[in-house]
């Protein structure tokens, strides 16, 4: 028996069942965030029986922490507000951004089913009616909820929503600690449960367990000049599936690519969307100049806010902002951002040189007005930051995402070292690499779990069905 509690992001389901007992299912999921609720829903409703395991108390893993929207090309809200883009655009920036690391044939792959997957989304309950520019991006492609509320507790809600109705058996609290091989093939998982050890025999695995973000060690060991670093992650993104993909014969790729997202609020590890930036905000160093064009990529933006006098920068934007992007609201709630009527107020409050802010403002409005930033090349102004109260948050980079990973193809089965599949084990989401190269785009992460997420649970449900 199974009790249900709506709790901090709506539709979450909790679990207060002792599971002990061996069991055979179809396709087992492993880990409830965006990636495993895409691929335990879409296995589902191809017709698998499916257990979906979560090792935390509550369901959306990262995703629950993501903030400014799914990058998507061609999707009927860009044709209804004659946005042009493409899936070769798209592709073109992914590819970019990534410092051309990415595998070809999976940002192919994402970025042409990426307007199939917004709708796939909305089908089931998610608001993404609103598209907005944010970082690496040539068109407006980053969709989100109306008004910018966050859109990872939105996909969350509704994708366990869809869980529950499809009748997916949820299992919260549940740590999966061994993939089981059979031969050459996968054949279920080990699951540890207050204590208690039980195995699920499944036709097919999909391991969506996330990157290694949260696991500071792992991430030294594989990128030493980040050691010491802050993480946005969820303290669950600790990268123990990578580790047991890698001990049946999976490969890895790009390990030690790991991202830094460049707003986090300093000394803390609360991160700032990058929607901020898209919406027009400046960032300034402590003498009160901009540094850098704010929308260039997080490993542009970062290394740059390194270089200022104490290795921070200061994100500055203005009511209308505010007004434009509901995130904000909770920033200001929790204190993380300062506000005054006045940018030398602010400027006096945050300790920054207030006479260069307020003429650092007057020339950045300028190029707004006539549409060219004729000091670091920002294409997208989208308004003058001129109503206040205006606001302040010190910002520093922190790490954000792992790009490296298990390795995939297309159908997000796993890859032995040589290229071969192995035979009922599938990945999606960030616990893969090769997706996003050296740097993945702003907005790419949702894309990938929900893409790569639904791949997965449809071919581990075909692989189910004519496995014996
Ligand atoms: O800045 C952000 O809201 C983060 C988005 C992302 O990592 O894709």
């Amino acid at each position: 028996m199974k009790k249900k509690l709506l709790c901090l992001f709506g539709a979450v389901v909790m679990s207060f069942t002792a599971y002990s007992l061996d069991i055979t299912t179809d396709v087992v999921v492993v880990g409830g965030g965006g990636a495993g609720l895409s691929a335990a829903i879409a296995a589902r409703e191809k017709g698998a029986n499916v257990i979906l395991l979560e090792k935390m108390l509550m369901l959306g893993g990262n995703t629950n922490y993501a903030t400014a929207g799914i990058n998507a090309a061609n999707t009927d809200l860009q044709k209804k507000l004659g946005i042009e883009d493409s899936a070769e655009l798209f592709y073109n920036d992914t590819m970019k951004g990534g410092k051309n690391k990415n595998n070809p044939e999976l940002i192919k792959k994402l970025t042409t089913d990426s307007s199939n997957i917004i709708n796939w989304l909305t089908e089931r309950g998610a608001d993404l009616s609103e598209v907005v520019f944010t970082g690496g991006q040539s068109a407006k492609r980053t969709h989100r909820p109306a008004g910018g509320q966050a859109v990872g507790p939105v996909i969350v809600d509704a994708l366990a929503e869809t869980a529950e109705k499809d009748g997916i058996d949820v299992r919260t609290e549940s740590e999966v600690v061994k993939i089981i091989k059979t031969g050459d093939k996968v054949t279920g998982v080990e699951v540890k449960h207050k204590g208690e050890t039980y195995k699920i025999n499944a036709k097919a695995v999909v391991m969506a367990t996330g990157g290694f973000g949260a696991n500071a060690a792992m991430v030294a060991e594989y990128n030493p000049a980040l050691k010491g670093f802050g993480s946005t992650n969820s303290p669950a993104i600790t990268g123990e599936g990578i580790k047991m993909v890698n001990s049946v014969g999976g490969a890895l790729v790009d390990m030690n690519e790991i991202q830094t997202h460049p707003t986090v609020v300093h000394n803390n590890t609360t991160m700032i969307t990058e929607a901020v930036r898209g919406e027009g905000a400046i960032l300034v160093n402590r003498e009160g100049k901009r540094f850098i064009n704010e929308l260039e990529t997080r490993d542009v933006v970062s290394k740059a806010e390194l270089e200022q006098t104490g290795k921070s920068a200061f994100l500055i934007f203005d009511q209308s902002i505010r007004e434009n992007l509901g995130a904000i609201n909770g920033y200001v709630k929790r204190k993380l951002a300062v506000e005054e009527f006045t940018l030398e107020e602010l400027a006096q409050k945050v300790g920054i040189d207030g006479k260069t802010l307020v003429k650092t403002m007057e020339t950045y409005n300028g190029y707004v007005k006539a549409g060219t930033d004729k000091d670091f090349g920002k294409t997208v102004l989208p308004r003058e930051l001129s109503k206040a109260p205006f606001y302040a948050i010190e910002v520093s980079p922190a790490v954000h995402h792992t790009m490296g990973g298990v390795r995939i193809n297309t159908k997000a089965q796993v890859l032995t070292a040589d290229g071969k599949v192995i035979p009922g084990l599938y990945a999606a989401g960030e616990i893969t690499g090769g997706v996003h190269g050296a740097n993945r785009i702003g907005g790419n992460a949702v894309t990938d779990i929900t893409v790569y997420g639904k791949t997965a649970g449809e071919n581990a449900a075909d692989f189910a069905k004519t496995s014996k």
